[in-house]
């Protein structure tokens, strides 16, 4: 049970899939937001396995990188003592509510989503329904837990939209059923751009040199760094719309760090791109160093890793079973019991 401080308190919910290495940019637009907000908030932090699968995965690969973002999840200083970390797999009301929230949602709502755009052209082959329900289920993730708040990157706002949009005609019909999530977007840091085309989002699926993983080699960070693309004239300042290369090497230097962007241009005014690029390569190893050698212990210890997923799971899965019957009986499906 929770105490009276307890629900007093809001809910942060959010997920990352797991599906390929993790980036800075989801590190630096969502992940390391995770363990700020648990002294403050009741965090629900998933694993989002039912999502991944929207594109073909292998199996083994799939299975694999479950475990080893629960390992990102807490080498970043998620605390499980504090927080719910679980994989969206081990709580079956995920998919039920997706369910019943399919027929709440329209064709022409889900066909401007431009994630699905973006993802049925790079995977041609393979445009299935999931893929464009997606939004749908991650609506589900979202209310199922009563969430005030969701801490993501920019990219994800059109689903924070839907899923308020959604929240709203249910509750309009239904009475107050769910609580209508506010998204939580950093001015800086919700969009770092790709490493060899700043107009666009570093992204896990793009070729290795334009992203930097969570789990680089600093050698590998000088390295991606030192041939990011910037621009011709050599000035350092920041003017995303202009310079975008500059402005994402300065948003990362910025966000990582802490220092505001007036002060680090400050400091750089005057120096070479090499110099900015090299303060970039320091800022991101400095970032990585802790959670890559917490990674390192943790991935070791598996059983850990799972315990702490299922007991996770166990907790997620006492919250979201309460609103998914509520759901089920404002909608009218057959009583449980007759009492
Ligand atoms: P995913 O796994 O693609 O990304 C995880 C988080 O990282 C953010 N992100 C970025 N932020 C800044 N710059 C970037 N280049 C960048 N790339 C990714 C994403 O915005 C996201 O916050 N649909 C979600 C997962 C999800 C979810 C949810 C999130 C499923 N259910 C419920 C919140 C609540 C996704 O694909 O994230």
């Amino acid at each position: 049970m929770m105490d009276k401080q307890e629900t007093a308190k809001k809910t942060i919910f959010s997920g990352i899939q797991p599906s390929g290495t993790l980036t800075i940019g989801n590190y630096i637009g969502a992940l390391r937001h995770f363990p700020e907000l648990q002294e403050t908030y009741n965090c629900i932090y998933c694993i989002v396995d039912e999502h991944a699968i929207t594109v073909r995965q292998n199996p083994a690969d799939l299975r694999r990188r479950c475990l080893e973002l629960a390992a990102v999840y807490l080498a970043s200083g998620i605390d499980p003592e504090k927080c719910i970390i679980y994989c969206q797999s081990h709580v079956s009301a995920h998919a039920e509510l997706a369910w019943i929230l399919n027929c709440f949602t329209y064709m022409g709502e889900l066909q401007r989503m431009t994630q699905f755009k973006d993802k049925a052209a790079k995977h041609a082959d393979n445009i299935n329904a999931g893929l464009f329900t997606y939004p749908v289920l991650m609506a589900a993730d979202i209310l199922l837990y009563q969430a005030d708040a969701v801490p993501v990157g920019a990219d994800q706002k059109q689903h924070l939209e839907i899923t308020r949009d959604i929240a709203q005609r249910f509750n309009s019909i239904y009475g107050d059923v769910f609580t209508v999530p506010e998204p939580l977007i950093t001015k800086v840091g919700s969009r770092v751009m790709s490493l060899q085309d700043p107009t666009r989002k570093m992204s896990k699926s793009d070729p290795e040199e334009c992203f930097i993983s969570l789990l680089d080699e600093p050698d590998a960070v000088r390295r991606k760094i030192k041939r990011a693309m910037t621009d011709s004239d050599g000035e350092i300042r920041f003017d995303p719309e202009n310079k975008p290369g500059v402005s994402n090497l300065l948003s990362i230097i910025s966000t990582l760090t802490g220092e505001d962007m007036e002060t680090i241009c400050g400091e750089m005014a005057g120096k070479g791109y090499g110099d900015l690029k090299n303060r970039t390569s320091d800022a991101v190893i400095a970032a990585l160093e802790p959670l890559q050698s917490e990674y390192k212990r943790l991935i070791a210890d598996k059983q850990y890793l799972l315990d702490t997923l299922l007991s996770g799971a166990e907790k997620a899965n006492s919250i979201a079973i309460r609103t998914l019957r509520k759901v089920q009986k404002k909608i009218g499906f057959a009583p449980r019991s007759l009492k």
